[in-house]
């Protein structure tokens, strides 16, 4: 038989029971959390019987087949993103045993699925899932005689891998939900309690929540949420979100991205709000790293993975320049403690917005077991990552829900742009000069993106112009260059175009051979990029005929060899971040010319939890 796992571990889950019709509710969470997963969703509603709807493709197409209403007030539904196995109907959940009586859904890898399902001679699986194998493991402890919540119980024990799962059983007004290593949170509303992987599931309907740890059970019924740690009752903590109740919607926009594009300015005023003294030159971000240990601190590691890298990048040069401690970028999947570094003085720093990428979290452990202290930098509270680092520092952003993050680089710069301040202050490696200088320029972002956010007409044109071409390159020097890799990124990610970003000075020394007319080259010239020496590497790929845009600083970076000159207001050495804006929106409007599907680009998902 083809081994295919069901379950995929980056998946949206939700559930509802109270007093409102469950339905709605279920299929419009499902719609929130689409961007989890997008292969195929289903729903099950509970009463003296299990109604199940499942569908693959995206969550309209489950839409289109379900009924205008129904009376149930109880019920579980699922959006995946396979890791195993094709998105078919059956491999779609809620899977149920054989009776139909108990309905699972489920995030994460069940590892011993294969040696559960020999236990079960005799039951006939539906699907090529892991998951399957907890409804059937369930309805056995049922017939054996076991109450609803011992029978749930009794089949976790059975588990091993990763699970957020939720379960709904025919005839009993209750759900039962346990996580280990996968995400979920509950909400509090005052006709009934949701949950869901995450807050944008149920968002709209209430803003009180309790994040479960790992090992939490906990039993939702019209009552509210009944909590057990370690078997034993417990009171749940009930967090209040500051987002705005619409803050999962698109506001007017086409798509999230560009909705989040537009964010920024607003973004990173909260991220900045209330954490800038600049009469002091210095920052309150609220950590709690004792001057002594930042004194001693020889070695700072970043680990993260996709646009996150690339923000620590931004993040790396201005620590190593701006506050002199030496700061190495590692692509998280890759990351080891090694090198004879002294784990006592070296600060270990996950910058994730989701707080739940499975890379990142392995790097992250991996640094705990070498003895090293973890910070993490993230947009997500109640994030796993919160709850595995020694201490965290959140970006302020608000929810994120375009798969290509955009608002969140710019708040993960600005919030590691604190970090090095506040080292370089404790350190005394940053004058007084520089430090009021740096948070000047943080001062100014949001308007400075906010200018370059009014010519968007003028990006859309050059992205109408170049949007058919064969293959980009993004060039930048110094700070510039992780930009250039994150517009390359951007571009990749949602019009599925061959893209890259290089080190301006690299690319003489080979792939200027890919230079041709066909290839436009978008080139950093702002501050903090040595525009100058960009300038040169402009003028090799005009000279074979590659089309140049240049961002450049008003007052920096004019030359005759530039097609197309976007401007970047001066923000000093935050300048190429605000030009990055230019970026987003040169790829959002070249993928939306091809009419690709911007906010759940192919192959993509937002928070990727399996290694
Ligand atoms: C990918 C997302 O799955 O994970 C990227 O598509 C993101 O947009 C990357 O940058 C890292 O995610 P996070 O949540 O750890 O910042």
């Amino acid at each position: 038989m083809v081994k295919q796992y069901g379950g995929g571990d980056m998946c949206g889950i939700i559930g509802y029971v109270g007093d409102r019709p469950a339905l709605p509710i279920l299929s419009r969470g499902l719609s929130n959390l689409e961007y989890r997963g997008y292969d195929s969703a289903g729903i099950a509603l509970t009463g003296p019987e299990l109604t199940v709807y499942k569908k693959s493709g995206e969550v309209s197409a489950l839409q289109s087949i379900l009924p205008k209403s129904t009376d149930h007030r109880q019920g579980i539904g699922h959006t995946r993103w396979s890791t195993h196995g094709p998105p078919t109907d059956e491999n779609a959940h809620p899977h149920t045993d054989p009776s139909g009586r108990v309905a699972v859904v489920h995030n994460g890898i069940i590892e011993n699925y294969e040696a559960l399902r020999e236990e079960l001679v005799g039951n006939t699986f539906t699907s090529g899932t892991d998951t399957e194998v907890i409804a059937h493991l369930i309805a056995a402890e049922l017939d054996g005689g076991a109450a609803p919540k011992a029978a749930v119980e009794a089949a976790v024990d059975r588990l091993d891998g990763t699970y957020g799962l939720v379960v709904t059983i025919a005839g009993v007004n209750e759900l039962y939900a346990t996580r280990q290593d996968s995400p979920l949170v509950v909400g509090h509303g005052t006709d009934g309690v949701f949950i869901g992987s995450d807050v944008t599931a149920f968002l709209e309907h209430t803003r009180d929540v309790s994040y479960l740890e790992d090992g939490d059970f906990a039993v939702l019924s019209e009552d509210g949420l009944t909590l057990y740690r370690e078997g034993e009752p417990v009171e749940p903590v009930i967090e209040r979100l500051e987002y705005e109740a619409n803050a999962a919607e698109k506001s007017g926009y086409d798509h999230y991205m560009l909705k989040e594009i537009h964010e920024q300015p607003r973004a990173l005023r909260q991220t900045i709000s209330g954490r800038i003294d600049i009469d002091k030159g210095g920052v309150d971000i609220d950590i709690d790293l004792p001057d002594a240990y930042i004194d001693s601190i020889e070695e700072i590691q970043i680990v993260a993975c996709g646009t996150s890298n690339y923000a620590g990048r931004y993040a790396a040069s201005l620590l190593e320049s701006v506050v002199d401690v030496r700061t190495t970028v590692e692509v998280a999947s890759e990351y080891e403690f090694t090198g004879g570094r002294d784990p006592w003085r070296t600060l270990v720093v996950a910058v994730t917005q989701s707080g739940e990428t499975a890379d990142t979290l392995s790097a992250i452990r991996r640094a705990k077991r070498a003895g090293a202290r973890t910070l993490a930098v993230t947009n997500t509270l109640g994030s796993t990552i919160v709850r595995e680092t020694d201490d965290s520092v959140f970006i302020r952003a608000g929810p994120e829900i375009g798969v290509a993050a955009t608002k969140t680089f710019a708040s993960q710069v600005a919030t590691l742009t604190l970090l090095a301040v506040s080292i370089g202050r404790t350190r005394g490696t940053l004058p007084y000069g520089e430090a009021t200088e740096l948070l000047e320029s943080l001062r100014q972002l949001p308007n400075a993106v906010q200018s370059v956010l009014d010519r968007e007409a003028a990006v859309k044109a050059t992205a109408d112009e170049y949007a058919d071409s064969d293959a980009f390159f993004f060039i930048g020097r110094q700070l510039g260059r992780p930009v250039a890799l994150e517009g390359a990124l951007k571009l990749k990610e949602i019009s599925y175009d061959h893209a890259e970003g290089f080190a301006a000075g690299e690319l003489k020394h080979g792939p200027i051979a890919l230079i041709t007319e066909s290839t436009p080259v978008l080139a950093l010239l702002t501050t903090g990029t040595r525009p100058s020496e960009t300038l040169n590497n402009v003028r090799e790929v005009a000279a074979r005929g590659a089309p140049v845009i240049g961002l450049a600083t008003d007052s920096k970076g004019q030359s005759s060899s530039l097609d197309t000159e976007l401007s970047v207001p001066e923000t000093g050495m935050l300048e190429p971040l605000v030009a990055n804006v230019y970026l987003q929106l040169f790829a959002y409007h070249v993928a939306n010319k091809k009419g690709r599907s911007i906010d759940k680009p192919r192959n993509l998902a937002k928070s990727v939890t399996v290694e």
